[in-house]
């Protein structure tokens, strides 16, 4: 049941036609490939109709990396759950850790996101992780039990079934450092068990939860290899095809 993912995220990069070439080449090189894991792209807003178009009779599924903490409404340049889904993506970044520190995301703010993402048929790919000074005072698993009892914790057994999980440690994203296996699996092996405290040991069992922070095609092998790391959160490295591709091979 627990299915393996490979996701991207894009960040604030590449133009609409950047964007499109990228998803035609990703899209060109697995299409004749049948990935051990599920492929989804996360994009910025602007691209998502287009990319959604594009990819529609592909393998690989569309994210928004974010939406708005509001049904509807009088909110400037806000992007609703409701618009996302309209485009044609599946998933949904959130709680990403750019987000919550550079645009003050709080544990309520997410909560109230989560919640507008699953009732327009969003799946959140909810992200949870440690700052440097926090792993280096050993503090990481409260870290991110407060992150899951702030914002996910409270939903019911069925909405939190179709959450996928992001460990993204904040040191290593971006920095070229990465959690070694042993790290990612023991921190992975902490947040199931979270998991199943709280629904229980089948929805533990069938949870996703993804590693991501500077991973790349040659460490994706030996993340992946471990029991409780179900794929990978790509940021820097999805911006390539080549990149990209190799670490949904590393499946
Ligand atoms: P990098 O892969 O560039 O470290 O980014 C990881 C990330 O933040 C994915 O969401």
């Amino acid at each position: 049941m627990r299915k393996n993912i490979v996701a991207g995220n894009w960040k604030m990069n590449k133009t609409l036609q950047e964007g499109v070439a990228l998803a035609t080449e990703l899209k060109e090189k697995l299409s004749n490939a049948t990935p051990n894991c599920e492929v989804i792209i996360g994009t910025p807003f602007i691209h998502l109709a287009t990319v959604s178009e594009l990819l529609k009779d592909s393998v690989i599924k569309v994210a928004a990396e974010n939406c708005a903490d509001k049904e509807s409404g009088a909110y400037t340049g806000e992007v609703s759950a409701a618009m996302v889904k309209s485009t044609g993506a599946q998933y949904c970044i959130l709680g990403h850790s750019e987000r919550r520190a550079y645009y003050h995301e709080t544990f309520d703010i997410l909560r109230e996101k989560v919640k507008l993402a699953l009732a327009h048929d969003l799946k959140p790919i909810f992200c949870i992780g440690e700052v440097k000074e926090e792993r280096e005072a050993n503090k990481q698993n409260e870290v991110v039990k407060a992150q899951l009892e702030g914002s996910v914790f409270n939903l019911s057994a069925e909405e939190f079934s179709n959450i996928v999980l992001g460990y993204e440690p904040v040191w290593a994203i971006g920095t070229g450092l990465t959690a070694t296996p042993e790290q990612a699996q023991e921190i992975h092996a902490y947040i199931r068990g979270l998991v199943a405290e709280k629904y229980g040991k089948q929805i533990a069992e069938d949870c996703t939860i993804l590693y991501g922070g500077s991973c790349n095609a040659k460490n994706a092998a030996g993340l992946f290899a471990n029991p409780d790391i179900d794929g990978g959160l790509i940021g820097g490295a999805s911006l390539k095809a080549d990149d990209f591709k190799a670490i949904i091979d590393a499946f």
